[in-house]
């Protein structure tokens, strides 16, 4: 068959003429990809168009594991943490960290503020004295010409709380920006802020136009965009976890206690000092903070990028999180900027993320940044417990065993087996592959 790899109309096929498309065109079995793919629609027709309605050229659902961590305790409050991930080990590190904290005081959070931040980026060639001179009554307009978009926000506790106007014409001849700030309650936000930016920049293209105060070039401004920023260095949660350094107890290998906090706070030292090591450290608390951003229906990629720029912040990227020994207590802490909604996008629509959200109490957005934090540093925990005391593998590879036996396609017998000598073994593919094989050869 003459196989196409392009096509025009592509999104104007039906879905089943997209599949078969796609499977004619890319696939050696087009029928068993055909039915694998058709397998993983959702039984009830009108939850599989909730979930077509999410994106475009939607094929098919894309399966990822949803687990749960039992006993977190935040703020005296237990949870049970729903997480979406696909990478053995997480679920059971914060676990593991949930239950070591829940008899040690648990987690406890702070909250500095929720504030958002939007952009409207212009060009304008004007004086800049008369400029600055009338913002004040250039930034009432704003706000007054948006108040339908904001009256509903408002009555909820939110809106637009400021406007300022940031010359950029040092880096570059004519450019300003208006650096607005919100307070977008239980939503994320991001179309309300989206919808507030571009009504001022309409605002303000009439301003100067209308203006007699304003002439010749002063009259045009030339909007570039305007979009929230992602970067939300106010919107920042902390979460602790403290206890007398004995009250740590032992660890493997007959580690104490005095041992373990020593390395544990060179651990995050390094990763204070060395980007190379902050960038895996600050992998491992994105672990934990994505599973829950997804699970409860959050934009995990605008939490990442403003997670690792603030990182960047002193300029050099370094550890989120942090640990002190003073006078015998051991206290390890993250401070994490988080952007997050319980109220509108997917939270509301997506059928599993309503139950993340039911199973942890219905949070407000302030309660679940608190929770999303807990989980970041239970799994930075967890990991560097692991990695200054065992090493990372020997848990790591014990939970990717099942895997690889489901990847050998292991019987019942073979894997039970399997799992009794690899207890007392160090684990590899080859390793098991090997041990299979003899199995399988009597
Ligand atoms: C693996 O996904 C995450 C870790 O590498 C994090 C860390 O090194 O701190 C274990």
């Amino acid at each position: 068959m003459n196989k196409k790899k392009t096509i025009t109309g592509f999104s104007k096929l039906s879905k089943r003429g997209k599949i078969k498309w796609i499977v004619e065109n890319f696939f050696k079995e087009p029928d068993k990809v055909m039915r694998e793919l058709q397998s993983y629609w959702h039984s009830n027709e009108e939850q599989q168009k909730i979930l077509d309605n999410f994106s475009e050229n939607t094929i098919s659902n894309f399966p990822m594991p949803f687990g749960v961590a039992p006993n977190f305790v935040i703020n005296a409050k237990p949870y049970c943490i729903p997480m979406v991930i696909e990478e053995s080990s997480v679920v059971a590190a914060a676990s593991a960290a949930a239950k070591f904290w829940m008899t040690r005081g648990g987690f406890k959070t702070e909250i500095k503020s929720t504030i958002k931040l939007g952009q409207v980026h212009f060009l304008w060639y004007g004086d800049l004295a008369k400029l600055n001179y009338y913002f004040e009554d250039i930034k009432k307009t704003l706000i007054k010409e948006c108040f339908v978009y904001t009256e509903s926000m408002v009555k909820r506790g939110g809106g637009i709380l400021d406007i300022e106007l940031i010359n950029l014409t040092e880096q570059e001849e004519g450019l300003f920006q208006l650096m607005a700030s919100f307070e977008t309650c239980d939503s994320m936000g991001a179309n309300f802020i989206n919808t507030c930016l571009e009504q001022f920049s309409k605002s303000l293209q009439n301003y100067f136009a209308n203006s007699d105060k304003f002439l010749g070039k002063e009259k045009d401004v030339n909007v570039i965009m305007s979009i929230l920023s992602n970067y939300t260095p106010e919107c920042i949660v902390r979460a602790s976890v403290e206890c007398p350094i004995e009250d740590l107890g032992k660890f493997q290998n007959g580690m104490t206690a005095e041992e373990f906090a020593f390395r544990f706070h060179k651990a995050v030292r390094i990763a204070e000092i060395d980007p190379y090591r902050a960038t895996t450290h600050n992998k491992g608390i994105y672990n934990g903070v994505d599973a829950v951003v997804i699970a409860t229906g959050n934009d995990f990629r605008a939490i990442e990028s403003c997670g690792h720029t603030y990182a960047g912040r002193n300029g050099q990227y370094a550890s989120l999180s942090h640990c002190t020994i003073d006078d015998g207590q051991f206290r390890f802490w993250l401070d994490l900027p988080l952007a997050v909604g319980t109220v509108g996008g997917l939270t509301s629509l997506h059928p599993i993320a309503k139950r993340s959200l039911e199973m942890l109490d219905n949070p407000n957005a302030k309660e679940l940044m608190c929770i999303i934090a807990a989980a970041g540093l239970a799994q930075n925990f967890s990991a560097l417990r692991s990695l200054v005391t065992t090493g990372i593998q020997q848990g790591h590879m014990k939970m990717h065993l099942q895997n690889i036996l489901n990847q050998l396609k292991a019987s019942k017998d073979e894997e039970m087996a399997a799992l009794e000598h690899f207890a007392e073994e160090i684990v590899s593919f080859s390793a098991v592959k090997q041990f299979l094989e003899k199995l399988r050869m009597g």
